[in-house]
């Protein structure tokens, strides 16, 4: 533990000023006893006023209890030690009164509706790879959408206060984000409204969490106001009105889930942000700076039914720093948390879940116009295969009309042949019995 070594270091410089001050000691034992006996002082006085051996069981106590702040001064110092320089951690304004009770009460109920049944009719679909060879295709070692694109970032990091609507936020902001980034200049600083969702999605909870992907179909069906129409409001009462155009409205297209780094970055490349759920560490809540990667000791929050609580966020980017490979995140845990609300998370800790993320299609007028063209496309490949469906059904018709008509004259043939040979043969006969 990095807290026994300053004592050591101390007692070490403590022996090293006393050895300079004073005539050197012959006896080395006796230096060794002395040097010895002075560590074992101030280790002894050190412990006993800061009860530093159970610093870590003191921790996990107060962990434990509901009623702990998430803020705790000494919880906070002992996730900057322990993530010995990854990231700083600090208090922060957003949790401030929070006790982990609040947590899984604020926090709560964000999920993946439609993660159990992947692919099945009318649920969440998996991306499609694109045509141009997905896997070859190269992206940039380091991304910042802020910097890319400028004004595409839908505004100001939100503060999502005592309101679980993490999934509105994001998909309100990868939705404004992804407009921006087909067409900077029109669709430039676009913020979407999230508390639309909130007031007015009858599919999702509200204040009380809903689905990261289901949401989607909620701004495919009703498209979002600004945010300037219907400004966020929390867990106010908030009415599902607004007195603007519906003009004003964007919509999306449709949503689907996507997995691995290389996908996940290219799709961001291609298209902008894309929706993550992160898994909630109580180490994450009092992040402040640098690349987070979970601390040996970060415990996973749970919700108010035992389901381990979820928050998500908008994927702005990637880099690398010293080595280790992060994403770039934007929160909604006001700008007072983290990197002035954004965050870096370590790639691959499985915190930040790669293996289900939300790609939401922004109906821009040229993905309008795409998906028009590829209906179009479909509907003349309906009819010319109906065409051709039409033509073979015609051709075995001739076919079979043919074969008939040749069936019918080698018959008539053959009957010619037995006529000649009934003329001969039963002529008188066949000729009584037939006559009417
Ligand atoms: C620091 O981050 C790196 C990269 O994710 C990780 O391998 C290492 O374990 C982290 N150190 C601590 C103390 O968490
Ligand atoms: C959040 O709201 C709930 C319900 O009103 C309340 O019990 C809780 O104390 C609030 N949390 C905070 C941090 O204000």
């Amino acid at each position: 533990m990095a807290a026994k070594k300053d004592p050591a270091a101390e007692a070490a410089a403590a022996m090293n000023r006393r050895a300079k001050g004073k005539k050197p000691m012959k006896d080395f034992k006796k230096y060794l006893v002395y040097g010895l006996g002075v560590f074992a002082t101030i280790a002894a006085v050190w412990l006993a006023a800061t009860d530093g051996g159970g610093k870590k069981k003191s921790r996990d106590t107060y962990r434990a209890k509901a009623t702990a702040s998430v803020n705790d001064r000494y919880f906070v110092s002992d996730v900057t030690s322990y993530s010995a320089g990854n990231f700083t951690a600090a208090a922060s304004p957003f949790f401030n009164g929070w006790s982990y009770a609040d947590v899984s009460y604020g926090l709560d109920g964000v999920s993946i509706k439609g993660e159990g049944m992947i692919g099945f009719a009318g649920a969440l679909q998996r991306c499609q790879d694109e045509a141009e060879g997905l896997e070859s295709g190269a992206v940039p070692p380091a991304y910042d959408l802020r910097q890319q694109k400028p004004g595409c970032e839908a505004g100001e990091v939100y503060d999502q206060q005592n309101c679980s609507s993490s999934y509105a936020i994001a998909a309100a902001t990868a939705l404004s984000s992804r407009f921006c980034f087909s067409d900077p200049e029109t669709y430039a600083e676009t913020r979407l409204s999230p508390q639309q969702v909130i007031s007015c999605d009858k599919k999702s909870q509200g204040c009380g969490g809903g689905g990261i992907d289901s949401v989607w179909s909620y701004l495919k069906r009703r498209g979002l106001f600004p945010e300037s129409c219907v400004p966020f409001a929390g867990a106010k009462e908030a009415k599902c009105e607004s007195s603007c155009d519906a003009a004003k409205k964007l919509y999306s297209l449709d949503h689907c889930l996507l997995s691995g780094e290389k996908r996940i970055k290219r799709e961001i490349f291609n298209r902008g942000p894309v929706v993550a759920p992160v898994l909630l560490k109580d180490d994450f809540m009092v992040y402040k700076s640098g690349v987070y990667t979970p601390t040996d000791n970060a415990n996973q929050q749970y919700g108010a039914n035992g389901e381990p609580l979820l928050t998500a966020v908008t994927i702005m980017g990637w880099g690398r720093s010293e080595g280790t490979p992060y994403w770039l995140v934007k929160n909604s845990w006001g700008k007072g948390w983290g990197e002035d609300g954004y965050a870096r998370m370590t790639i691959g800790t499985g915190v930040l879940r790669e293996e289900s993320i939300i790609v939401g299609y922004a109906a821009t007028p040229e993905a309008l116009e795409e998906l028009a063209r590829k209906k179009e496309a479909e509907e003349k490949r309906k009819e010319e295969l109906k065409k051709e469906r039409a033509e073979r059904d015609a051709r075995i018709r001739e076919r079979e009309a043919q074969r008939a008509a040749e069936a019918t004259e080698s018959a008539s043939e053959a009957e010619e042949d037995l006529d000649f040979e009934d003329d001969e043969e039963v002529d008188t006969d066949s000729h009584e019995g037939d006559d009417p």
